[in-house]
């Protein structure tokens, strides 16, 4: 399993070192949740925030996009340091448009969908995707409880990436744990995103160890 925690619930005051812990207990990418305060209630950060970090580190910078108009910023997300850009489906009308945009900027592209937003609408554009990620909570704060309607979803997207060989990794966001993460491997989930459930653990090396071992 590839960890990436989420830095929405790291101590901001002294995020290099928080992220290089986090890199040292063997997470692989490392989740940036950036809020606009219109797409979802609540405003988090831009490019400013990771930028100096970059270099630092040596970890995916993994972009989650909760904004109404990813297109008009992904430019600057890229030049701070962004490896994947992930954008969701509601907030677009042509996807298509948006991943091409995306990868000539030279970086991965992924698709993120609601809870309320079915699966199957991703269909006809999943080959051309890097990562879907499945969202488990609402998106717009960390701390939730996962939803399980996630698992059905990761085992469509499991299905049609073995059916037709497709490239994308599946990756669920939001109330993740131990349990809710072996949940979503045994679905067939590749990539984890956990903030609180790392970030507040007072055993922060035994949740990251536990989630790699799934
Ligand atoms: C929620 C964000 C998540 C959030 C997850 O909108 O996309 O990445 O940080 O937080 P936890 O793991 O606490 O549910
Ligand atoms: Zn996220």
């Amino acid at each position: 399993m590839i960890v990436a925690p989420s830095i929405l619930s790291a101590d901001f005051s002294k995020l290099l070192q928080e992220v290089k812990e986090v890199q040292e207990y063997g997470a692989k990418f490392l989740h940036i949740d950036v809020m606009d305060g219109h797409f979802v209630p609540n405003i988090t950060m831009g490019p400013v925030v990771y930028k100096d970090l970059k270099g630092k580190v040596d970890l995916v910078f993994d972009v989650h996009l909760m904004i109404s108009d990813p297109l008009k910023y992904a430019k600057d997300f890229v030049a701070a340091g962004a490896d994947y850009i992930t954008f969701h489906y509601e907030a677009v009308e042509d996807k298509m448009e948006a991943i091409e945009t995306i990868k000539k900027l030279g970086v991965k592209v992924g698709i993120s969908i609601k809870p309320n937003t079915s699966v199957e609408v991703l269909y006809q554009i999943l080959p051309y995707l890097d990562l879907v990620l499945v969202m488990s909570v609402e998106p717009g704060f960390g701390g939730q409880k996962f939803m399980s309607n996630a698992l059905d979803k990761i085992a469509y997207l499991a299905a049609q990436k073995k059916q037709y060989n497709y490239s994308y990794l599946i990756q669920v966001d939001g109330g993740i744990n131990k349990e809710t993460a072996q949940l979503c491997q045994k679905a067939g989930c590749e990539v984890v995103v956990a903030g609180t459930y790392i970030f507040e653990s007072d055993d922060r090396q035994g949740a990251i160890k536990g989630l790699l071992a799934l």
